[in-house]
């Protein structure tokens, strides 16, 4: 399983620091990944791999406020986070800029993990709606790429508290496993309280972990229920 952790706007360059020192000295077979803020990213000693959760596509150049390649390469950062639901809607990325992140990071042979999922209206809809409606946030984005992991993230799930039941992600993740052999990660209020039954399902390869990702007990509580 791969257990990601996104912190958001979460932690300090000091906290994260401290929480890398004790996840790493956490031994588990799973696969942990951790998605720090830009400031807190660094070279950390120990096998969890650290990520980015934006940046631009871009080696360097005028584009105030973002990070581009040159940034990410002085940490050895090789994996981002492209697509997240919080940046489709509060920063308006679009799904021709995600398109455009995703091909330079692709060309640069990150491992990227591109998010996708729908809101309550869409869900709401039925099936069909919900099926048209990732097939859409999936144009344009190369799913054969060998680097590629996929987070179903529905929207309505993410920071509520409410996760999707068993039934609707099993429904969802058969679905898009029709279309990608890429590992498929669930995310939406993943918890200790939920993460045996959503692990149990087949098409869950791992998850993307928010809230519950924050504090590094939790997490690594969370980590040992699938020993
Ligand atoms: P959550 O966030 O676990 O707090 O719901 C998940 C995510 O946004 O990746």
């Amino acid at each position: 399983m791969i257990f990601a952790a996104n912190f958001k706007s979460n932690h300090t360059r000091k906290t994260t620091k401290e929480y890398m020192q004790k996840l790493n000295a956490y031994k588990t077979e799973h696969t942990v990944w951790v998605f720090p803020p830009a400031t807190a990213l660094d070279e950390f000693k120990g096998s969890v791999r650290v990520g980015v959760q934006n940046a631009f596509a871009t080696h360097n150049g005028a584009y105030t406020g973002e990070l581009g390649l040159e940034q990410l390469d002085e940490f050895n950062i090789k994996t981002i986070l492209i697509g997240h639901s919080e940046r489709r809607l509060i920063i308006g990325e679009t799904l021709g800029w995600l398109q455009e992140k995703f091909n330079f990071y692709q060309e640069q042979n990150f491992n990227i993990v591109f998010c996708i999922g729908e809101p309550l209206e869409i869900r709401e809809e039925g099936v069909e709606a919900l099926k048209r409606y990732l097939d859409e946030q999936l144009e344009g984005i190369d799913l054969s790429y060998k680097n590629l992991t996929i987070a179903y993230e529905p929207i309505w799930a993410i920071g509520t508290g409410k996760t999707a039941s068993i039934e609707e992600i099993e429904l969802t993740h058969n679905y898009l496993k029709t279309k990608f052999n890429s590992p498929l990660l669930y995310g939406g209020s993943v918890k200790v309280d939920n993460i045996k039954d959503i692990a149990k399902i087949k098409s869950v390869d791992g998850v993307l972990v928010g809230s519950a990702s924050l504090d590094v007990d939790n997490f690594i509580q969370m980590i040992e229920k699938l020993k």
